[in-house]
């Protein structure tokens, strides 16, 4: 022990170095036990929240107009009445740039000699002012039966045309 220079070493007695041996193993473990119990119970963001539906409801546009929404819900099918109201009538109530209006008997009367397939077409391509499929996706199906409502509406015989078969 006479070589040992005491005066560098904190560690004096066998229980210090017992001691000092003892906490360098127990400190670093608790340590790592310590960051393996962060990272494994780490608050997860709610794993719901990253669902295509909730991204999509996050990430989408603050506003949308939705012309001709009545084709979407397959088997939800809309009357004639339904769209006209809620589509056309946006144009034919006041009579936008004039559109006919719904139940003015003569600004229907001449256009009501083509016939619902003629109106059909005009409505299709386009007339006037009017976009084609009047801005709307609405199928031939959901147009004509449009078309009669208004149409009859100013005092035309129009049938709805038979559902197309599903
Ligand atoms: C953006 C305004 C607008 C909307 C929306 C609109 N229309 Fe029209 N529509 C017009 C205008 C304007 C005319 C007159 C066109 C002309 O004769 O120059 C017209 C004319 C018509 C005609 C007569 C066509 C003809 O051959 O004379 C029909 C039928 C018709 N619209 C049906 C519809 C139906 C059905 C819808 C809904 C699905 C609709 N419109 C939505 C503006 C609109």
């Amino acid at each position: 022990m006479a070589e040992h220079d005491e005066h560098s070493s904190f560690i004096k007695t066998p229980q210090q170095l017992i001691t000092v041996v003892l906490l360098a193993f127990v400190v670093p473990i608790f340590g790592i036990v310590m960051l393996v119990q962060l990272v494994v119970n780490k608050p997860h963001a709610d794993p719901a929240a990253l669902s295509p539906e909730a991204v999509a409801a996050r990430i989408a546009p603050v506003g949308k107009v939705e012309f001709g929404a009545a084709g979407a819900g397959a088997g939800a099918a809309k009357s004639g009445e339904d769209i006209v109201k809620e589509v056309c009538g946006t144009c034919h109530v006041p009579g936008v740039a004039n559109a006919p209006k719904l139940g003015d008997k003569a600004a229907w009367a001449p256009r009501l000699k083509a016939g619902l397939n003629g109106l059909l077409q005009s409505v299709v391509k386009g007339k006037g002012a009017m976009p084609a499929r009047a801005g709307t996706s609405l199928t031939d199906e959901e147009l004509s039966k449009a078309i009669v409502f208004m149409a009859n509406q100013a005092g035309g015989n129009l049938k709805e045309p038979a559902p197309a078969k599903k």
